[in-house]
């Protein structure tokens, strides 16, 4: 599976089945995650067999069923948009090694989660993992004119293939409070009012990377 691919098979899942994740997988996992570790200054830590945050004994914890493994992902409040750049990083490989995923800001139990946080470090967010008792469903989204901004003359085919993979970004309730602005070859992306609104847009501009393949443009 491409990272394009997985980028349409994604979406959020919140029930999942009782498979555990062997240990290759979890390999896998660690992997791409010491390699976010190394580059984005967050600290993402990988909880299996961990019930409590989802609600041990507890049928449900808000609309989640059956999770027990998670990425705890902690660091500064400054760092939320590369929480969101590198934590999708890790959710697209996630779903290429045939796992699902949903990311999670408020309906788990944020007092059971466990990790690790430096002085300064807090956690910030948590992604759900497991095998799902579905693939989850596509979901409505912004029309790609109200995400973005053009100056050239046209819109380019590189930069709408680009927002397509931006309409498929998770954010938070939906929300998509971002817009891409494009002048020549420069990109500016920015937040719009919205809880988690950072996250988001870090999370999209992962998206917009994919989505641009190797076409060249550079963030402003
Ligand atoms: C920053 C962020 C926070 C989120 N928090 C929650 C949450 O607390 N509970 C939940 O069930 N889903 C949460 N989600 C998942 C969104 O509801 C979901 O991504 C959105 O509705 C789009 O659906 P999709 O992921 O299937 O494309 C969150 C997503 C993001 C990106």
């Amino acid at each position: 599976m491409t990272l394009n691919e997985a980028i349409i098979a994604r979406h959020s899942v919140r029930k999942y089945t009782d498979r555990k994740i062997d240990q290759e997988t979890a390999a896998e996992l660690q992997k791409i995650i010491a390699e976010c570790n190394e580059k984005s200054g967050v600290s993402f830590q990988l909880q299996l067999n961990e019930p409590g945050a989802f609600g041990s004994g507890m049928a449900t914890y808000g609309k989640f069923e059956n999770c027990t493994d998670y990425i705890a992902v902690v660091g500064k409040k400054e760092d939320e948009e590369a929480c969101g750049y590198y934590g999708e990083k890790i959710v697209l490989r996630a779903q290429q090694l045939g796992l699902n995923t949903c990311w999670v800001a408020l309906t788990c139990n944020k007092s059971k989660v466990v990790y690790e946080a430096k002085k300064g470090e807090k956690l910030i967010i948590v992604i759900a993992l497991g095998y799902g008792q579905t693939q989850g469903h596509p979901r409505p989204t912004k029309p790609i004119e109200d995400l973005c901004k053009i100056k050239n003359p046209e819109m380019p085919e590189w930069f709408r293939t680009a927002m397509e993979a931006v309409q498929l970004a998770p954010t938070a309730v939906n929300q998509q409070k971002f817009v891409f602005c494009l002048d020549g070859n420069d990109v500016e992306a920015k937040t719009l009012l919205g809880f988690y609104a950072r996250i988001d847009l870090g999370i999209a501009k992962y998206h917009f990377e994919i989505g641009a393949g190797t076409t060249f443009f550079k963030w402003k």
